[in-house]
């Protein structure tokens, strides 16, 4: 049985002391559960929140990181960095940083390679357009972006990965994949990863649906077979709304 995992992307929100307060009345709602709970937050809230989730069962993911460990970048946080302060996730590939900072299935995969080495766990994210989900190529877009983002991976380093299924077209939009055709879609990339690797390797997999999840559909999208849990936007901002999520399954 693989175990549920329910992530939350902050994106560009909350202040350190939001963030605090969120994770103080999140814990106490969602300390008895054995889904495993993470919030991936903007930079300046990582520090704050590592310390206040101390003794509870949440952890903590960066959204982004440069796959270089230091030099002349401008801005740019490492994997080296993140891990130094005791972060344990890493969001990689999200849609909106393919789409407004020009990330490519190579820097996704050269990011990889670099939090792995860093000892951090990438929830790499891929999904398609709605152009492409209608002109029916999205079957073959998704299987892409999996075999690039895991080039040059080996087969044990799975186990340290999350793949986040994340239409694009659902994602802000109020908009969800049916559980089935979100089923269908992750059973594609279980199949693509057992194709690569080997069966065995494409079970244990850990793959969540994300793009307007809510506490009215979790329930039936995670309860599916292939549907592990959930990357959660715009509901994962919201203590209680997010802890309902949590414990749906
Ligand atoms: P929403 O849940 O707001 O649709 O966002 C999904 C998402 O992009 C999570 O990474």
């Amino acid at each position: 049985m693989r175990r549920k995992v329910i992530a939350g992307n902050w994106k560009m929100n909350m202040l350190p002391n939001e963030a605090i307060k969120f994770i103080e009345e999140l814990s106490a709602q969602v300390k008895n559960t054995s889904n495993e709970i993470i919030l991936c937050v903007p930079y300046t809230d990582l520090f704050y929140s590592l310390l206040t989730v101390q003794n509870t069962n949440i952890k903590i993911g960066a959204q982004n990181m440069h796959w270089e460990e230091k030099g002349a970048y401008t801005g740019e946080i490492s994997g080296q960095m993140l891990k130094s302060i005791g972060v344990e996730y890493v969001i990689i590939g999200h849609s909106e940083r393919r789409k407004y900072f020009a990330e490519t299935d190579e820097t996704v995969n050269k990011k990889i390679k670099s939090a792995l080495q860093n000892e951090l766990k990438p929830i790499v994210c891929v999904g398609e357009t709605l152009e492409q989900r209608e002109a029916g190529n999205h079957e073959n877009i998704v299987r892409n972006q999996v075999k690039l983002a895991l080039e040059g991976i080996q087969s044990e380093q799975l186990e340290k990965i999350i793949i986040a299924y994340e239409p694009i077209w659902a994602i802000g939009t109020g908009r969800t994949a049916t559980s089935n055709d979100a089923n269908e879609m992750i059973k594609t990339i279980r199949n693509e990863v057992a194709n690569l690797y080997s069966e065995e390797v494409a079970q244990k997999l850990i793959i969540l649906y994300g793009g307007s999840v809510k506490s009215e559909n979790s329930k039936e999208l995670f309860s599916t077979s292939d549907i592990d849990g959930g990357l959660v936007g715009g509901a994962s901002l919201k203590p209680d709304e997010f802890a309902k999520i949590c414990l749906s399954v």
